[in-house]
């Protein structure tokens, strides 16, 4: 069984938004409980290159001083985070700097059309290769804009709001269904005012500077989301989430489980710089299959390859839909689920924008190919819980890039 009480670093959003957003400040930021993933990692070279000054004074706690920014001397290698090229994308075009960003192989097959058509439009400097990277962006007069997207990404509209912070005039972004909102909050913590109206955002050049930011980042949830997972496949378990990100856009997975008949008891809750955090019980119930639509996907996008897992052992047929955007991650993870999961003797159907996993099935220990991606080769340690025979991974160093004490924690809890 799975038991014990544990908490997590920083959520991986919020710390990239953290970084960049204390990097406008004039005044130093302190930032607790910093993800300490690759990821985070790549973000925080990518802004010291960028002239910004980033000290860790302790373990735990990161200071930054900000308002600085200048021409990076050589590429901004953004390895394999998304999250760093788009975003940052975004805040150096505002800040009005010359750049050029790259990034792994992983990255180079990755859209990028997504930033550079909406900054092109607030008249960026700005080209890619062919929709991919490298990313060049040259110093340039720029204006706001109105932008309706038609996908629902976060990255995509934090790098529109980041730039409008420096753009003349207004820049309003609309997107279909409301992806997670830390930029928003986090600028709102900071005194930059936004107006927001449903699912549209209005922000304008403010005239004031960001004031500090001070934060202690909550556990990030899509972490935990591999524990709860495991809490609730594997038979008898009891386990408590400690420090919890719950922002309703990034819950879903949670409710889902509750859905699938997990019990979930909220032990506590509170908020930390404008996020809802919480404690979170986890005990395991007798699971049921359900279904999720495309108005789900954003809020759950990052643990869908987790649910995955967890809907291999509920009754009935789970069905995914509307999940096209899952193969442009770290790697194609609707391939990598049905290519894994089959091999694992799991009953699941293949659609462009998702799947459906008849359950419940005994699977089989197997050799996973992770495709390099730190969430499927989670998710299917978690499966090797519950499988017969030995699960090994192809590449167990990919987990570094959101959580690289995963094993250590994970051999913590299993009783
Ligand atoms: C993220 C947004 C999501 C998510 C990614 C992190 C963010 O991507 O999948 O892991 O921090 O903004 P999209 O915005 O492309 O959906």
């Amino acid at each position: 069984m799975i038991h014990g009480s544990i908490k997590f670093p920083g959520d991986k959003s919020i710390s990239h938004r953290a970084l960049m957003i204390a990097s406008l400040s004039p005044e130093v930021s302190q930032i607790k409980n910093l993800s300490n993933g690759d990821d985070v990692k790549s973000t925080k070279r990518c802004l010291k290159q960028c002239g910004i000054s980033i000290n860790e004074i302790s373990d735990n706690i990161t200071t930054i001083n900000g308002n600085t920014f200048s021409d990076p001397a050589y590429d901004l290698d953004c390895e394999n985070s998304g999250t760093t090229i788009r975003l940052l994308t975004g805040l150096l075009s505002g800040n009005k700097i010359n750049a050029r960003l790259i990034g792994d192989s992983s990255l180079s097959k990755r859209p990028m059309n997504r930033i550079v058509d909406p900054l092109s439009r607030m008249k960026v400097n700005i080209k890619s290769t062919n929709g991919r990277i490298p990313i060049s962006i040259k110093k340039s007069d720029i204006a706001g804009t109105d932008y309706r997207n038609t996908i629902s990404s976060a990255q995509v509209k934090s790098a529109v709001l980041f730039c409008g912070l420096g753009a003349e005039g207004i820049t309003t972004y609309y997107e279909p269904i409301k992806s997670r909102d830390h930029t928003e909050i986090m600028l709102e913590t900071v005194g930059i005012h936004l107006e927001k109206n449903g699912n549209k955002i209005i922000i304008n050049k403010p005239d004031v500077y960001p004031t500090s930011l001070n934060i202690n980042i909550p556990g990030d949830p899509s972490t935990a989301a591999f524990f709860a997972g495991a809490a609730a496949i594997v038979p008898k378990s009891d386990l408590i989430l400690n420090n919890i990100l719950a922002n309703p856009t990034r819950f879903e997975f949670f409710n889902c489980l509750n859905r699938m008949g997990t019990e979930l008891e909220f032990i506590s809750n509170w908020k930390e710089a404008g996020e809802k955090v919480k404690n979170i019980r986890i005990i395991n119930r007798k699971l049921e299959a359900i279904k999720i639509n495309k108005n789900q996907i954003p809020g759950l996008i990052d643990e869908i390859p987790i649910l995955s897992i967890i809907a291999t052992q509920a009754d009935g047929k789970t069905e995914i839909r509307g999940a096209k955007e899952l193969r442009f991650k770290e790697s194609d993870r609707i391939k990598a689920i049905i290519f894994n999961l089959k091999n694992m003797g799991a009953r699941l159907e293949e659609y462009d924008d998702g799947f459906s996993i008849i359950g419940p099935t005994k699977l089989n220990g197997a050799t996973i190919k992770t495709y390099n991606d730190h969430r499927i080769a989670m998710s299917f340690m978690v499966a090797g819980l519950i499988a017969d025979g030995k699960t090994t991974l192809d590449n167990e160093k990919c987990v570094d890039i959101s959580f690289p004490e995963f094993y250590k924690l994970l051999n913590s809890i299993v009783k």
